[in-house]
């Protein structure tokens, strides 16, 4: 990471992150993602049941710039009829709103590319241990500006998530996968 550091996310840091909110601005999809780092069912669960890694990132002086996770996942892989295997999964991303888009100079690596490129960095090491070489993710695919990240970032579409009818969000999901 350029600038960035990162602290593992833990109960300790919950009131770094009391202020990640919606606002009236953000879109169906940000309730969930501002309630995972926040509720104890959320974050704090995944990391003990599934051993989540949840990590948040700070500026040099202190702010926070938003958190990035990485665990794993049985996808369907490579292809939508493969059968299920360990595949690298990202279940929830956050930038918050004052740092997207920043920096915004041409010449300097954005805050929300700087944690994915740290996120895929850790699951290139962690693959060793014998996960298949994917990253994947579910984006609501109205979350124009989380798709068209993923997309500069080197996702691509991969499928529409299954569980379609289980959730109303989840009616909206895209699969994307990372291969590296
Ligand atoms: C997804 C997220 C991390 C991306 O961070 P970011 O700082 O906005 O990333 P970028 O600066 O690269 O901007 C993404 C692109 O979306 C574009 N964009 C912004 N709002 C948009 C919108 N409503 N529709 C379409 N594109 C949009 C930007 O113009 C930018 O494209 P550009 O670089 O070609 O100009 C950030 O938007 C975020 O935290 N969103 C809320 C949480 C979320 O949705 N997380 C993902 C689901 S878990």
């Amino acid at each position: 990471m350029s600038q960035l550091t990162r602290k593992d996310f833990d109960r300790s840091l919950l009131p770094d992150v009391a202020a990640f909110d919606c606002g009236d601005v953000e879109g169906p999809w940000c309730a969930e993602v501002s309630d995972w780092i926040k509720k104890p069912d959320g974050a704090l669960l995944a990391i003990v049941r599934y051993k989540t890694k949840v990590w948040l990132y700070y500026l040099p002086d202190g702010r926070l710039v938003g958190y990035g996770s990485l665990g794993t996942a049985k996808w369907e892989w490579p292809g939508i009829d493969s059968p299920k295997l360990k595949v690298f999964h990202i279940p929830f991303f956050r930038v918050a709103r004052e740092f997207r888009g920043q920096p915004a100079g041409d010449d300097q690596v954005r805050h929300a590319r700087q944690i994915m490129d740290d996120l895929i960095g850790e699951a290139r090491r962690w693959h060793a241990t014998g996960i298949e070489p994917v990253v994947t993710l579910y984006v609501d695919e109205r979350n124009g500006a989380a798709l068209r990240f993923y997309r500069k970032c080197g996702f691509r579409d991969f499928h529409e998530k299954k569980l379609a009818s289980d959730t109303t969000a989840g009616k909206f999901n895209l699969g994307m996968v990372f291969p590296f």
